[in-house]
C-alpha cells in the first residue's frame, strides 16, 4: 500500500469499460463518497475545463465535470474550501517524462520508466489508471510520453509504434489526459529522405503524411514537443535554418488536426572552451529567439526552462519570458530534482514557484510544463514527500497565485492521518527544505557545484574546466561572473524594472549575488558580515538544518512503508548535506586563506 494524496479514495475499479468518459469517471468517483447527499452533473460542453459548483449541482464541460468533482471529494476530505466556481489559468497544463524506450528515466529518480521496458510499450494498466486520477484529481492534462532527447527505437512512435501509442491514448482518454510525444526533427532522416532541411518541399510533404497518419489513431493528440539544436540533438541549424521556420515545419503538418507544437528554447553552445570569456551560457535562449518574435505559426508554442541556465536551485528568471510579445510561451519547470536532491534530500518546490511567478505576470505564458519525477517505485515518486511536488503543480498549473502553504497542507491532510501539530511539524519541515538545501549546496546563486554527469554531492570544480559553459571563475581573491553591462551584457536582456533590481551588488537579491556579479571574498554583505564569512555560516547552517530536518521527520507517526523510505533518505540527507559543507568551505578556504571568524571545523 503506497500513500499519496489518493489514499483515502477508494481504488479505481478494474473493469473501466463503463468509465468510458471524464462525464462517467466523474459520476463514479462522487458516487464513492456522495451517496446519500449527492451532486448532481450538469454536462455544459461549452464549459470545457471550467465548472462551477451551486446547490449540489456541478456543471461544467466534461473535463470540468471531472475537475468538480475531484474538488468537491479534496475539499471534503482535506477540509479545503470548495470552490464555487474556478477556471484554469492555462489550457495546456503538461507533464513531460523523459522516459526511454529501453525503461530508464532520463533524470529519473523513482525507478524505470512506467511505460516502456526492452523497447517496446509495457505497462501495468491499472498503475497507469492510477497516474491518470492522479493527473487528473490535480487538473493536469497533457502527458508527454517519451524523452525530449529520442532514442531509437522510439522514433517509431510516429509509425510502427502507432497503434500501441492509441492504445495508451484510449486509456488515458477517460481522465481528460492527452497525449503528446517528443519528436526527432531528423525524422525524415529515418525515412530515407535525403534531408530534413524545413525548406525542402519533400520533407514539408512527408511531416504532412506523417501528421495525418498519426491523428488517425490518436485524434486527440495535444502535439508534438522538440529539442532541436541542443545538447546533440538535430535541429533546423544543420541545414542553415532558423528555429522559426523548424518550428513552423511541424506547426504546419499539425495544424490541420487542432495540435500544438512545442519547441523547447534550452539551446545553447554546450560546447564551449572554459578559456573563452566571451559566451556567456545565460544569454543563448535569449539571442536565439527574442530576433524570432513574430515569426512563428500560431500553433508554436516556445517552451522556456525558468531559469536561463538549467533548473538550479536558485535563479533568476529567464529573460526570453518576459521579452517575446507574440509567441505564446509554455513555463518549463522540473519536478525531477535532478539538482534538487534527487528525491533523496527534502525539496519541496512550491515556494520556489511561487517566487517565479512574482516577477513573471500570469499572461505572460500560454501554457506551462513539468519535467515528471515519476517512476515505476510503488510509491510513483521515489521519496514519498516528492508526490507533494507533483500534486502542487496541477494546483499551480491551475492557479499560478496558489499559496504554497495551502497547497503542502492540503495536500499533507490528504496524504496522512496526523494530529494538526504533526500536520504543522510536516508543513514546516516541507516549507523549510528548499531553502535548507540551498544554504549547504553552491551559494548564493552560483550553481553547478554538483558532481559532473551524476548532479548529486558536491564537487566545485567539476565542470569548471568543462564544456557546458557553468563556470564560477573562483580564484584567491573572487567569486562568480560580472553579468553586468561592465561584464558579460547579460543583465541588458532585462526589463529596466529588473536590470535596477540587479545591477548593484549592494541592493541585489543576496540569493543571487553571485549569479550577476563577480565579488572579492571580503566584500561586505548587507548585514556587515563578508562574503566568504556568510558563505562559511550558510553552510554551517544548512547542514546543522538538514539534520534538524531529519530530527522533525524521525518524531512523525509516517505509516509504512512510508517511513522506512522517508527515514532512509532522510539520513542520506543529513550525511549528503555534511558532506557538502565540508567540500565547499575547504574549497573556499583553500582559495581565500580568510578563516572561519567563529574557528569551526574547515579541513585544511
Ligand atoms: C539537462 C539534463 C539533461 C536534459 C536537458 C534538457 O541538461 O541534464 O539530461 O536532457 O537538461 O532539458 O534537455
Amino acid at each position: 500500500m503506497h500513500y499519496n494524496w489518493l489514499a483515502k479514495l477508494p481504488p479505481l475499479p478494474e473493469d473501466f469499460s463503463q468509465l468510458d468518459s471524464p462525464h462517467a469517471l466523474a459520476a463514479w468517483e462522487l458516487s464513492q463518497f456522495f451517496s446519500e447527499k449527492g451532486y448532481h452533473l450538469e454536462l455544459i460542453p461549452e464549459m470545457g475545463d471550467r465548472f462551477q459548483i451551486h446547490n449540489n449541482i456541478i456543471s461544467g464541460g466534461e473535463t470540468g465535470l471531472l475537475y468538480g468533482a475531484y474538488a468537491a471529494i479534496r475539499g471534503l476530505l482535506s477540509g479545503a474550501p470548495i470552490p464555487e466556481e474556478s477556471a484554469p489559468c492555462y489550457s495546456l497544463r503538461m507533464i513531460n517524462c523523459w522516459d526511454n524506450m529501453d525503461g530508464t528515466v532520463e533524470r529519473g529518480y523513482a525507478g524505470r520508466s512506467l511505460f516502456f521496458e526492452g523497447d517496446q510499450f509495457a505497462y501495468d494498466p491499472a498503475r497507469l489508471r492510477h497516474l491518470g486520477r492522479m493527473m487528473a484529481s490535480v487538473g493536469l492534462n497533457v502527458l508527454c510520453i517519451n524523452n525530449v532527447n529520442v532514442h531509437e527505437p522510439a522514433q517509431g512512435l510516429l509509425g510502427e509504434l502507432l497503434p500501441d501509442l492509441s492504445a495508451l491514448a484510449d486509456l488515458f482518454r477517460p481522465f481528460g489526459v492527452r497525449l503528446m510525444v517528443s519528436v526527432d526533427f531528423s525524422l525524415p532522416l529515418r525515412a530515407d529522405l535525403s534531408t530534413a532541411d524545413p525548406l525542402d518541399a519533400a520533407v514539408q510533404d512527408w511531416w504532412s503524411r506523417v501528421a495525418a497518419l498519426v491523428y488517425r489513431e490518436v485524434p486527440d493528440l495535444a502535439g508534438f514537443l522538440v529539442k532541436a539544436d541542443s545538447e546533440g540533438r538535430p535541429g533546423p541549424f544543420t541545414y542553415g535554418r532558423s528555429h522559426a521556420e523548424g518550428a513552423n515545419l511541424l506547426a504546419r503538418a499539425l495544424k490541420p488536426f487542432g495540435g500544438v507544437l512545442v519547441w523547447r528554447c534550452f539551446v545553447y553552445n554546450c560546447k564551449q572552451d572554459w578559456r573563452d570569456t566571451s559566451i556567456d551560457r545565460p544569454k543563448a535562449a535569449y539571442e536565439t529567439y527574442q530576433p524570432l518574435d513574430g515569426q512563428f505559426d500560431d500553433n508554436v508554442i516556445l517552451q522556456v526552462k525558468n531559469g536561463p541556465f538549467d533548473f538550479q536551485v536558485r535563479e533568476p528568471l529567464s529573460p526570453l519570458l518576459l521579452s517575446l510579445e507574440k509567441t505564446p510561451l509554455a513555463l518549463e519547470l522540473q519536478l525531477a530534482q535532478e539538482y534538487t536532491g534527487q528525491q533523496i534530500d527534502l525539496y519541496a518546490m512550491a515556494p520556489m514557484w511561487q517566487e517565479i511567478f512574482e516577477d513573471l505576470p500570469t499572461n505572460r505564458i500560454q501554457a506551462i510544463a513539468a519535467v515528471s519525477n515519476l517512476g515505476r517505485d510503488e510509491n510513483y515518486f521515489g521519496h514519498p514527500l516528492a508526490a507533494a511536488n507533483f500534486f502542487g503543480f496541477g494546483l499551480l498549473a491551475w492557479n499560478p497565485k496558489a499559496d504554497p502553504t495551502d497547497m503542502l497542507s492540503q495536500w499533507i491532510r490528504l496524504t496522512y492521518d496526523f494530529t494538526p501539530q504533526q500536520a504543522e511539524t510536516l508543513l514546516q519541515s516541507m516549507l523549510r527544505s528548499r531553502r535548507i538545501y540551498e544554504r549547504y549546496t553552491a551559494p548564493l546563486g552560483l550553481g553547478w557545484m554538483i558532481t559532473p554527469h551524476s548532479h548529486y554531492g558536491p564537487n566545485p570544480s567539476g565542470y569548471e574546466y568543462d564544456a557546458w559553459g557553468t563556470y564560477h571563475r573562483a580564484n584567491h581573491l573572487a567569486v562568480g561572473i560580472d553579468r553586468t553591462a561592465a561584464g558579460t551584457g547579460y543583465l541588458s536582456q532585462y526589463p529596466e524594472a529588473l536590470q535596477a533590481r540587479y545591477q548593484d551588488p549592494a541592493t541585489c537579491p543576496e540569493l543571487l549575488l553571485l549569479f550577476f556579479h563577480r565579488l572579492p571574498y571580503d566584500y561586505v554583505m548587507q548585514d556587515g558580515r563578508t562574503l566568504i564569512q556568510r558563505i562559511y555560516d550558510d553552510h554551517f547552517l544548512g547542514a546543522q538544518e538538514a539534520a534538524e530536518l531529519e530530527k522533525a521527520l524521525r518524531a512523525l507517526p509516517f505509516p509504512e512503508p512510508d517511513r522506512l523510505v522517508i527515514l532512509a533518505r532522510a539520513a542520506k540527507q543529513t550525511a549528503n548535506a555534511a558532506n557538502w559543507r565540508d567540500v565547499i568551505n575547504t574549497f573556499f578556504y583553500r582559495l581565500s586563506g580568510i578563516p572561519d571568524q567563529k574557528d569551526r571545523k574547515i579541513y585544511e
